[in-house]
């Protein structure tokens, strides 16, 4: 058989054997489980049994790896937005920037709280929101911007805090693709007001639902316990056998808590997230290194500010040229064929994404809002540009081997010598 025959066409594929698996259920993850299913207390709700629960723990222990002075745990990343929109103030008759080429739930939780998502483009070179698309979006109706630190790199978040140091608008920092990145030393998620997490299966951080928001000020920590456990705060002062949550009623909220279970993962997973973000980082620089020699191939540079960098996607382009007419589709499906592993477009953007129809939402209910929300009224060049000439796989591949390496830059080079066939 032609050895550069296409795998989806019914050549051999590049490779055959199993990636590296995620998540990764360590000791330290199976011990804690063993111990939060025996220690009578699966709830922050549920009464304290007389040792630190596990949300406690998890949620210092993360305020201290981010360097931030609070942090409060939520169900999933989408909570933590909201409660972290529903802090800065984001309501009815307010807007919130937010970036074009992003999962859904950056935008869909502000018109969830009935506020308007203005969306901007990015920085074709981070992927990232675009500061001076985002000033140039602002109006006396803008709350907050949430700045998301796209795919593999960082949105300038030096341009961002000026913004916001200029304007008074809030920063929130959504580092649901970058956990343990750092800019200019510090963590990203640190520098805006809030800056919130996803602790979802496939990020870099996980237990398999979860989020959690990262806060300075002791009046935001204390109002986003409230909003993410119906009004209630931890007192200072638990007893054994009595609940640790109090009532306090200062927010108007709902139940958003994460479970002592899903806290005793995100603890121990917590443990492992430096080791193994460097070995991604090792071996996404030998990546790099090799696919810029491939003509036609891209990959994302970081900016100057991110001293550490993470890595959710690893996103690869080609030239516009080569792609042409025809759908990226094709080449990540050529690209799963040859590795047998799943891979990935960038999210669709925003103003053409099915999965975000806020007109179908029961905040749509004026003629005036409908038009306001209309994502089709938005102009997003870059976003679209980078969809349809990117393609990325997810960060777990890069927890291998550079032999691993080997076989995607191999799998990269097969295509692009067969792009003709792929065409046809
Ligand atoms: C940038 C970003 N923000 C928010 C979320 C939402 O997180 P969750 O799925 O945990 O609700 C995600 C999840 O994919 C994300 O990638």
């Amino acid at each position: 058989m032609d050895a550069s025959e296409l795998a989806i066409t019914g050549g051999n594929p590049v490779r055959t054997s199993p990636w590296p698996s995620w998540p990764i259920a360590t000791d330290q993850t199976m011990a804690n489980l063993e111990a939060v299913m025996l220690s009578g207390r699966w709830a922050i709700s549920g009464a304290y049994t007389g040792t630190k629960g596990y949300e406690k723990s998890f949620c210092q222990a993360f305020a201290n790896y981010q360097g931030s002075s609070y942090a409060i745990a939520t169900t999933n990343g989408s909570a933590a937005i909201k409660i972290a929109l529903q802090e800065i103030g984001v309501g009815p008759g307010t807007e919130v920037i937010v970036p074009g080429l992003t999962w859904v739930a950056c935008a869909s939780t502000v018109v969830d709280l009935g506020a308007v998502p203005i969306i901007v483009d990015i920085d074709p070179e981070t992927l990232s929101i675009s500061v001076q698309a985002a000033e140039a979006a602002i109006s006396p109706k803008t709350v907050a911007i949430l700045v998301v630190h796209a795919y593999c790199s960082a949105a300038d978040i030096d341009g961002f805090v000026d913004l916001s140091n200029r304007t008074g608008i809030a920063l929130i920092e959504d580092c649901s693709q970058v956990h343990g990145a750092e800019w200019r030393g510090q963590k990203l998620g640190s520098f805006g007001q809030l800056g919130v997490f996803s602790l979802q299966q496939t990020k870099l951080l996980t237990c398999g639902e979860g989020g959690i928001v990262t806060c300075r000020s002791q009046e935001a920590y204390s109002r986003l316990q409230q909003y993410r456990a119906n009004g209630r705060i931890y007192t200072t002062h638990p007893v054994a056998g009595q609940l640790e949550l109090v009532e306090k009623g200062e927010v108007y909220s709902a139940n958003h808590c994460l479970s002592e279970i899903h806290s005793a993962i995100a603890l121990a997973q917590l443990e492992k997230l430096d080791e193994q973000n460097a070995v991604r980082d090792a071996n996404a620089s030998y990546l790099a290194n090799a696919l810029e020699k491939i003509p036609g191939v891209n990959t994302i540079n970081p900016p100057v500010g991110l001293t550490r960098r993470a890595y959710y996607d690893y996103v690869i382009q080609l030239n516009p040229d080569i792609v042409g007419p025809f759908s990226i589709h094709k080449v990540v499906e050529a690209m799963a064929a040859e590795l047998g592993t799943f891979i990935e477009t960038l999210d669709a953007p925003m103003n053409s994404n099915i999965l975000y129809n806020p007109l179908l939402s029961k905040m749509a209910n004026t003629e005036e809002l409908r038009r306001q929300l209309n994502p089709k009224r938005f102009d997003l060049p870059f976003a679209h540009k980078a969809y349809n000439t990117s393609f990325a796989f997810l960060h777990h591949l890069l927890l291998g081997t550079t032999k691993d390496m080997d076989d995607i830059i191999s799998a990269v080079s097969k295509i692009l010598g067969c792009i003709e066939k792929l065409r046809g």
